[in-house]
């Protein structure tokens, strides 16, 4: 391996973080590490030195992030705690480290990575969609991302719940649902959704995807447009997120 070739790209989750390193554009390992000591800034930090020390690198780093950043700022992070609000998390890697270090919203790494996956991308409307935690949201709208839409936090006119309220994977877990009913759930918002914004197609990732054959069926079944899952399954946000800092 060619480590001066190689990026990291870090997916920081609601249940574990991810990791994957790129050599030269080929992924040449992929790890998830669950978390064993709380969520908040200095733990998760401490997690990511401790992969690049596993790791052997010390390049450049691409994080996707499940929060609103604004400015490199951490404005808010449901699912990590408000210890992250107001928090810069690239500031704290420069000043300790002194090496690249970029992030990204989640949802948006994760289109990054899945844009070349749909044959004609670059002349679609698509808007993807990252299953976990939380739902985040992307466009590649006519190749070109659109990033910041954050539309897991729209309040569902009829149901009254927000879009991740009604349908994330921790709701499912919360509330033992079937992963049928769960896929009718998800019908529910992916409908809401197309009515409002009208794309072409949907593709979904984070690690439910991995058994899209338990459920995908289903949700085509009932949503008039194209719905694809992700090529890279739970690692797309961490693949997604190296593109922030190809060599
Ligand atoms: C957050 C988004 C994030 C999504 C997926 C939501 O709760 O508000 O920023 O993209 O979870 O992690």
């Amino acid at each position: 391996m060619n480590l001066e070739q190689s990026v990291l790209g870090v997916d920081i989750g609601g249940s574990s973080v991810k990791f994957s390193l790129l050599d030269s554009g080929e992924i040449v390992a992929n790890e998830r590490v669950e978390y064993s000591n709380g969520k908040e800034p200095p733990a998760i930090v401490e997690m990511i030195h401790e992969q690049c020390q596993k790791w052997s690198f010390d390049g450049s780093i691409g994080i996707g992030f499940p929060g609103k950043i604004a400015e490199n700022t951490i404005v808010d992070a449901p699912n990590l705690g408000a210890a992250w609000n107001g928090y810069n998390l690239i500031e704290d890697f420069i000043l300790k480290d002194r090496r690249k270090v970029e992030i990204i919203n989640d949802a948006d790494a994760a289109a990054l990575a899945m844009a070349q996956q749909v044959e004609g991308w670059e002349g679609k409307d698509i808007l993807c969609l990252t299953l976990g935690t939380g739902i985040g949201s992307a466009w590649l709208k006519q190749g070109e991302l659109l990033a910041g839409t954050e539309y897991g936090r729209t309040i569902h006119p009829e149901l009254g719940f927000t879009l991740e309220q009604w349908a994330s994977v921790r709701t499912m877990n919360e509330e033992k649902l079937t992963i049928d009913e769960w896929a009718l759930r998800l019908c529910t918002i992916l409908n809401f959704l197309s009515s409002k914004y009208k794309p072409d197609l949907f593709l979904l990732s984070g690690g439910i995807t991995e058994d899209a054959q338990a459920w995908l069926s289903t949700v085509q079944d009932n949503v008039a447009i194209p719905v694809l899952v992700s090529e890279y399954g739970e690692f797309t946000g961490s693949v997604g997120a190296t593109k922030l800092v190809l060599v």
